[in-house]
């Protein structure tokens, strides 16, 4: 299953939808309890505190179970370097022991030390073709990274 994480601008949902276009796995968004409001300048900013405080936004329940699925995508947009704090809190809450994950994430060009923090939020999980996908660095919709490559990576999963 892919299971992301999608706020600013789409960008994370458009590469989960891609995957899903390609490969047919089930998609399932994570949803925080109460939407981020205010200017992308706010919620940057208010990010910034959040990921400083390892905050975890309580989340809307998933309208699937984890239990009927080996194999994750975990995708996440990079907030200040790591995962969003929606995404922190979703690996917190379930217990990936034996469970395979592919770790995503979109960015803007300053990927910091997201997938390694992925992976140490989901102890006993295995990890297989991380990757990211860059977009502009103005925190916009234009891809940066290739249409080309997403696909190949896409086509090993
Ligand atoms: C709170 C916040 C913090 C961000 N921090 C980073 C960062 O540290 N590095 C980076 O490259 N991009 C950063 N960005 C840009 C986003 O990671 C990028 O635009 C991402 O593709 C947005 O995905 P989404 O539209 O699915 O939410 C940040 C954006 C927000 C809203």
């Amino acid at each position: 299953m892919i299971i992301y994480y999608s706020q600013a601008r789409g960008n994370t949902r458009r590469i989960a939808e891609l995957i899903h276009a390609e490969k047919g796995y089930d998609l399932c968004s994570i949803e925080t309890a109460e939407p981020y409001t205010g200017t992308y300048q706010e919620i940057v900013d208010l990010g910034q505190e959040e990921v400083e405080n390892h905050y975890k936004p309580v989340l809307k329940p998933l309208d699937v179970s984890l239990e009927q699925y080996d194999r994750l995508i975990v995708m996440t947009p990079t907030w200040w370097y790591t995962m969003a704090p929606a995404v922190l809190c979703f690996l917190s809450e379930h217990s990936f022991v034996g469970k395979m994950i592919v770790p995503v994430q979109t960015h803007g060009g300053w990927p910091g030390h997201t997938i390694n923090d992925m992976k140490a939020a989901a102890p006993g999980a295995t990890f297989q073709n991380a990757f990211a996908v860059q977009f502009d660095s103005t925190g916009g919709d234009e891809l940066v990274t290739g249409g080309a490559e997403i696909l190949n990576w896409i086509h090993q999963l």
